[in-house]
C-alpha cells in the first residue's frame, strides 16, 4: 500500500513592520527589504498603502482597491467633512481587511510581508487627538495580526522635515500651513511613537545621521539577529 504524499506546509512566512513619523524613510526601506529579500530567493511581499492586489482573486481584489479608494483618493474638503471619527473606522477597516484578506493568507503560504507603516502612527496621531477616545483608537486595532518585528525608524520631525521637503495639512494635524506646526505635531506624534515602542518592545533604530544604506544594513542585520532571516 502506498502512503498518499502530503504537500509539506510552508514554514510560517515572517511580518516585518516599518514605522516612524511622516519622512523618517520608512518606504525607502521597506522597498529596499523586500527587494533584497527577493534576490535572496525568498518569498516575500511589500505592502503599503497602495497595495490593492488580493492573490489570484479579482473580486476581491476589486473590493479592496474600493476601499482604498474611499480611503486614501478623496478630496481634502470631503475628508475634513467626514470628521476624525470617521476616519478612524475607515482606516481601521483598511487595516482590517489588508490583515485578513492579505497578510494573513501570505503569512500562512510562507511569504515574508514587509509592511511599510502599520497602525502604530495612526493610533499615535488619534492619542494626542483630544477629540477621540484613546481607548476607542487602541481598540480598534487590536485584533491585528502582531509583527514578528517592528523596525521604529526614529527621528526629530525637524530632520524628517529637511529629507521630505514639503507637507500635506494633515501632516501638521491640520494645525496650520507652516514648518514649525508640522515639527510641533510631528514631534507629538513622536512622543507618541515612543511610548508605544517601550510597550511593544520594537528594535528602535536612531536614523537621524544614518544615510539609506546605513538604515538598509542595520536593518538587514537585525533580521538576521531576531530572525534569522539572511539577506
Ligand atoms: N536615510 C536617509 N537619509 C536621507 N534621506 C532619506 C533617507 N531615507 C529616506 N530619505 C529620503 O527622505 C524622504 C522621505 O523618505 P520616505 O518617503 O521613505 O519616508 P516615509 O517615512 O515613507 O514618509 P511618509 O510617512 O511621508 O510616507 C525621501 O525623499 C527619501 O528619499
Ligand atoms: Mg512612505
Amino acid at each position: 500500500m502506498t502512503v498518499a504524499a502530503h504537500p509539506a506546509t510552508p514554514a510560517r512566512g515572517r511580518e516585518i513592520t516599518i514605522t516612524g513619523i511622516d519622512g523618517a524613510g520608512k518606504s525607502t526601506l521597506a522597498s529596499r527589504l523586500h527587494r533584497a529579500l527577493t534576490d535572496a530567493g525568498h518569498q516575500a511581499l511589500l505592502i503599503g498603502k497602495h497595495s490593492t492586489e488580493v492573490p489570484m482573486d479579482p473580486e476581491l481584489s476589486a473590493y479592496v482597491d474600493h476601499l482604498n479608494e474611499v480611503v486614501y483618493r478623496r478630496d481634502a474638503r470631503v475628508a475634513q467633512a467626514c470628521g476624525d471619527h470617521y476616519w478612524l473606522l475607515a482606516l481601521a477597516a483598511w487595516y482590517t481587511l489588508q490583515d485578513k484578506l492579505v497578510i494573513q493568507p501570505a503569512l500562512a503560504a510562507g511569504t515574508h510581508v514587509i509592511l511599510d507603516n502599520a497602525h502604530h502612527k495612526i493610533l499615535a496621531r488619534y492619542t494626542v487627538n483630544a477629540d477621540v477616545s484613546t481607548r476607542l483608537a487602541e481598540q480598534v486595532f487590536t485584533h491585528l495580526t502582531e509583527p514578528d518585528l517592528v523596525i521604529f525608524l526614529s527621528i526629530g520631525a525637524r530632520e524628517a522635515l529637511a529629507r521630505k521637503g514639503s507637507f500635506t495639512s494633515l501632516e501638521t494635524g491640520h494645525s496650520g500651513g507652516g514648518d514649525e506646526d508640522f515639527i510641533r505635531y510631528q514631534d507629538s506624534v513622536l512622543a507618541q511613537l515612543r511610548e508605544q515602542e517601550q510597550r511593544g518592545g520594537w528594535l528602535s533604530l536612531d536614523v537621524t545621521d544614518m544615510d539609506r544604506n546605513t538604515v538598509f544594513k542595520t536593518a538587514a542585520s537585525a533580521l538576521a539577529d531576531h530572525l534569522q532571516l539572511t539577506i
